[in-house]
């Protein structure tokens, strides 16, 4: 059966403050409604109708959607019921419409299929949980135990009605005719004088459409973030779930709330990750991988057995099995670490490729450069990469030592087994097996007698 998710994102989300629209603040790393429209994509025969209306074309050009997605406009935002009804015209003869708020973004793929199921066999099927402090939120108005009356808004309450903590998650499917039956027949007569979605509960029961409510356990994937102190709770919720989930796959976590994960990570058995860390963007880890505290890893690749210590940063990078790196390295712009190699404290390497078992452990600048195996970096080396308009090429061939506090000027070739004598300025190749020494020499002189 066709799924036409229906996705509410034209509010400007005054509540949070700022000029932004309220489905693009920063979730786990993304815009809100970035998060809901990926899980969308996980159904199949599935459409997507975008409402948008604040800055709607921003909204348009931050969001990666796939080819089944309409955006449409809502020029006024005159309440969630007017939103839907913009968007009715997109639905598709004989699907389920799923209506999705774009500021409740973490619901999952398991409950919606199990709305989904519900409005298959001809109801209107409404997702809610229980919230102690329930203010803002919809209440579900129970006639029995298995029957839904209507939803009151906030703003239309009675005072024994707010005290009702079964609350409207937002989200809910029904049946694509039954919803364009029912949303033209939605008024405005209400206290904030705007088209509410929710009466199509009380419109449902009208027209004998039964009204089916499920009701979550787990709140924490339909909180909505109206205000920055509730994105806050969504943020920390969903990082919680993450962390985990992660631990539950055999992964050691110090502490399940000073991790952060903006994006998607693999994370081997056996791995052990420290607190405060934060991984970015796409991120693949081994076996039996350490991260000390404080790391910052962004769309990067570790292998197995490597050891990251604290502080580091690692970026758009590769790091192989029993690597070393860090406290304070920063590893960046598509660097290869092979196997066995180890870049310390305070070394950048940037654009670089480091063989097999090198070393470059103190204070070090790598840029465009690439080592064989086995190349010794000593402290305080730094590669000259930039004359101020174009980079240069270092390369240093299997077995060279680079004395500690050389300058590498590049373009420049280390042969096979040379070295470099501490100090050096080295602006010329060097032959395999040579050792090069470019600095002043050392001259003593006597003191003279006052
Ligand atoms: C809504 C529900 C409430 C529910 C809560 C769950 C209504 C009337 N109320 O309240 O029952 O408990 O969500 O989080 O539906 N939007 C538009 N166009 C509009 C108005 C809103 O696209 O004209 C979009 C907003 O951008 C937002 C979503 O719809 O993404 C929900 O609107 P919001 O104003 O946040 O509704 P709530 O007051 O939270
Ligand atoms: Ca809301």
């Amino acid at each position: 059966m066709n799924i036409d998710f229906v996705i509410l994102a034209a509010g400007k989300g005054t509540r949070m403050g700022g000029d932004s629209p309220k489905v693009l603040a920063n979730l786990a790393g993304q815009p809100m409604l970035q998060n809901l429209i990926n899980t969308t994509n996980n159904f199949k025969q599935s459409k997507r109708i975008v409402v948008v209306g604040y800055k709607a074309n921003e909204v348009k050009k931050q969001i990666k959607t796939t080819k089944n997605t309409d955006w449409v406009k809502q020029n006024k935002q005159l309440g969630t019921g007017h939103a839907v009804k913009q968007a009715l015209t997109s639905l598709r003869k004989g699907s389920v419409s799923v209506i999705l708020y774009g500021d409740v973004p973490l619901v999952s793929s398991a409950t919606l299929n199990k709305l989904i199921s519900s409005a298959k066999n001809n109801s209107l099927a409404l997702l809610t949980f229980n919230k102690d402090n329930p203010s803002g939120y919809g209440r579900i108005v129970r006639k029995g135990r298995n029957a839904i009356d209507q939803i009151v808004e906030e703003k239309d309450a009675s005072a024994s009605q707010k005290k009702i903590t079964e609350v409207n998650s937002g989200i809910m499917a029904i049946k694509s005719n039954f919803l364009s039956k029912l949303i033209p027949l939605v008024k405005n007569k209400n206290a904030a004088k705007e088209f509410y979605l929710t009466d199509i509960v009380e419109l449902a029961n009208k027209n004998k459409i039964s009204v089916k409510a499920l009701l979550l356990k787990d709140n924490t994937e339909v909180l909505g973030a109206n205000n920055l102190q509730e994105l806050h709770d969504l943020e920390r919720a969903y990082q919680k779930r993450v962390a985990e989930s992660l631990i539950r796959s055999g992964v050691r976590v110090a502490d399940s709330s000073r991790i952060d994960i903006r994006g998607d990570v693999e994370v081997g058995r056996g791995s052990f990750i420290d607190v405060n860390s934060v991984f970015d963007g796409t991120n693949t880890i081994g076996r039996g991988v350490s991260i000390g505290p404080g790391c910052f890893i962004s769309n990067s690749i570790i292998k197995n057995d490597v050891t990251i210590h604290a502080n580091t940063v690692i970026e758009d990078s590769i790091v192989g099995n029993d690597c070393e790196v860090g406290p304070f390295a920063r590893i960046r712009g598509g660097t290869e670490m092979q196997s066995g190699s180890e870049l310390g404290n305070f070394v950048e390497a940037n654009r670089s490729k480091v063989g097999k078992s090198s070393k470059a452990k103190h204070l070090t600048y790598l840029g465009d450069t690439t080592l064989g195996a086995r190349v010794n970096v000593g402290a305080g080396t730094i590669t000259c990469n930039y004359d101020g308009n174009k980079k240069h090429k270092t390369i240093a061939e299997d077995d060279v030592f680079i004395g500690s506090n050389s300058s590498l000027v590049a373009p420049v070739k280390l042969g096979q087994g040379s070295y470099t004598g501490a100090g050096s300025v080295i602006t010329k190749n060097v032959g395999k097996g040579q050792l090069a020494v470019g600095r002043g020499k050392q001259v003593n002189l006597k003191k003279k007698k006052k």
